[in-house]
């Protein structure tokens, strides 16, 4: 299956993986929560990101874009 993902998918999801390993050092060396909040924020872009963009649609789904 993975021969047949696009590569910008797999790069997003890759990319995630280690957004959440920056995001644990974040938090592991700030003692500001939002400074862990808002790379949070940046990482959630990317579940959207990769949600709204890659779906497999239904046949005469109504579907808001
Ligand atoms: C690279 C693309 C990608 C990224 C980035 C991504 N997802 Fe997903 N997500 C998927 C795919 C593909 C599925 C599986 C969809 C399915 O099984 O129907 C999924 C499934 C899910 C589901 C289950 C949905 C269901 O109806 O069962 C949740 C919840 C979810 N993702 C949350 C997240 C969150 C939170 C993030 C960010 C931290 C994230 N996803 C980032 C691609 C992605």
């Amino acid at each position: 299956m993975i021969g047949k993902l696009p590569l910008d998918f797999m790069t997003l999801g890759m990319g995630t993986h280690k957004a959440f390993d920056a995001l644990a050092d974040t938090a592991e060396n700030t003692d500001d929560p939002l400074v862990v909040l808002g790379e949070l924020g940046d990482v959630m872009n990317r579940c959207t990101g990769c949600h709204s963009g890659y779906r497999f649609g239904i046949e005469g789904e109504d579907r808001e874009d």
